[in-house]
């Protein structure tokens, strides 16, 4: 088949190298010509582990091509794959201007029959009115497929999400496109769900919605715990073995992150309102996730009083392990709330350099603690669970490790002569 991706991020990069992969002839397009560029000389806009290889090969096969033609690729192509971000307004909405012109662009180019493929996270009803538009465009109903097929690609990991995924979701008008959507992916053993435009678009904010609710609880849970001074690791652990509960999602920390959940709680809270729908239950998850970076901030003045003019070091800067998305980083969120209270701090990331005034970023792990008051451990880096915990002791001035993962092994450290701190942790 031949698919034209619309969008050079994160998903529309992962979608149109996996598409190539299953056999078909890809085009992506985007309007960042700088972007386009780099792809076009093997260069990748973002990090995501094991892309570069494939969009090299299946560059070098002939199979995926990078254009910043728009206009004409989505003319030529029959099959269109709308990736576009769908970033958060100041009122929680979702900005749908890219989507918007990109449905132009469609509406006054089609001449030959498209199905018309929405991947980026939209509200409900978005797709609806996609329908809407064209038809009110004078576009006959035989000329088009307006298909929402959401993705479930974590970053970090989206290559394996895309090649192993747990199912496939797509929402259309009517069955004409069916045929096709089921050898768009080539997963044969992938349950299907086929339902409505908006069921989809529900089923993907329901999703993101409900991991940030297990994140949520289980950081309430550890707030808890340390009130009774019990292990918040041993209750994850029992929760993750009842099947009914699962074990992922239940780590306890500074919150979630990411231009995905953050993001898209806001717009379902958002889309509910509109309808006079109350959101008690989203409204506490969001409240909980802010107040994550406050309780750490709180931690650390217990021990460390006054905080300003101390030094602390920060691990990570990234919203996870794995990516070099700085979107919504509950990292972020916390090293600007130490300068607030006056504290230098120092930062080290093993993928990011972070570029912001008033924050000293080192290139070595270790450099990084010199003299340091306290470290604090902000995202959960392999880099700093395997530490030479020993040299981060004979370095830092100071002597208090604040795990705000609940990613490290506090007897180890404990052992360093080093004070260790967290949330939850007995
Ligand atoms: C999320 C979803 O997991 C994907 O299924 C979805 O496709 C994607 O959003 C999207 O909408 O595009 P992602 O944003 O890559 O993926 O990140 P997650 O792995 O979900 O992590 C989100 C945040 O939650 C991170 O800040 C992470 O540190 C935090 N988290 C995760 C916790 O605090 N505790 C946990 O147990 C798990």
């Amino acid at each position: 088949m031949r698919i034209c991706v619309v969008g050079a991020g994160y998903v529309g990069l992962t979608t149109a190298a996996a598409l190539a992969v299953f056999g078909h002839e890809v085009q992506c397009v985007d309007i960042n010509q700088a972007k386009i560029d780099d792809l076009n000389q093997g260069k990748m806009p973002i990090y995501e582990p094991g892309l570069d290889d494939l969009i090299t090969e299946y560059s070098q096969k002939n199979k995926l091509h990078f254009s910043n033609n728009v206009v004409e690729s989505i003319r030529d192509y029959p099959i269109i794959l709308i990736a576009v971000g769908t970033p958060s307004q100041s009122d929680g909405s979702c900005n749908l201007s890219y989507i918007k012109q990109i449905v132009e662009i469609i509406a006054s180019t089609i001449n030959s029959y498209k199905i018309i493929i929405t991947k980026s996270t939209v509200p409900p009803g978005t797709n609806e009115w996609i329908q809407q538009t064209f038809m009110e465009m004078g576009i006959k109903d035989d000329l088009f497929d307006i298909v929402s097929n959401p993705e479930f690609l974590r970053e970090g990991r989206a290559l394996w999400d895309i090649f192993h995924p747990n199912k496939l979701v797509f929402g259309t008008k009517t069955d004409r496109p069916l045929e096709v959507l089921k050898q768009l992916y080539l997963n044969e053993d992938t349950p299907f769900i086929f339902t409505s435009l908006t069921g989809a678009e529900l089923i993907k904010y329901a999703s993101n919605a409900f991991l940030a609710t297990k994140i949520s609880f289980a950081n309430e849970m550890a707030r808890i715990c340390d009130a009774f001074e019990v292990d918040y690791a041993d209750i994850n652990k029992a929760l993750g073995m009842d099947p009914r509960i699962g074990p992922d999602f239940l780590n306890a920390g500074l919150g979630f992150g990411g231009s995905c959940l953050p993001k898209d709680l806001s717009s379902l809270k958002h889309s509910a309102l509109t309808h006079k729908i109350e959101t008690k239950l989203l409204d506490a998850v969001i409240e909980i996730n802010h107040k994550q970076i406050e309780l750490y901030v709180q931690k650390l003045s217990d021990v460390l009083s006054p905080l300003a003019g101390r030094q602390i070091t920060v691990w990570g800067v990234t919203f996870k392990p794995g990516t070099d998305d700085l979107r919504f980083s509950p990292s972020i969120a916390l090293i600007q709330q130490l300068i607030q209270r006056g504290c230098i701090v120092h930062t080290f990331d093993p993928m990011v350099k972070l570029e912001a005034s008033d924050v000293i970023p080192y290139m070595d792990q270790y450099e990084s603690v010199d003299n340091s008051d306290a470290l604090i451990i902000a995202t959960e880096w392999d880099h700093f669970i395997n530490c030479d915990w020993p040299e981060v002791q004979g370095r830092m001035k100071g002597s208090i490790v604040l795990d705000a993962r609940n990613c490290l092994d506090g007897e180890l450290i404990r052992n360093q002569g080093l004070l260790y701190l967290g949330v939850g942790i007995g």
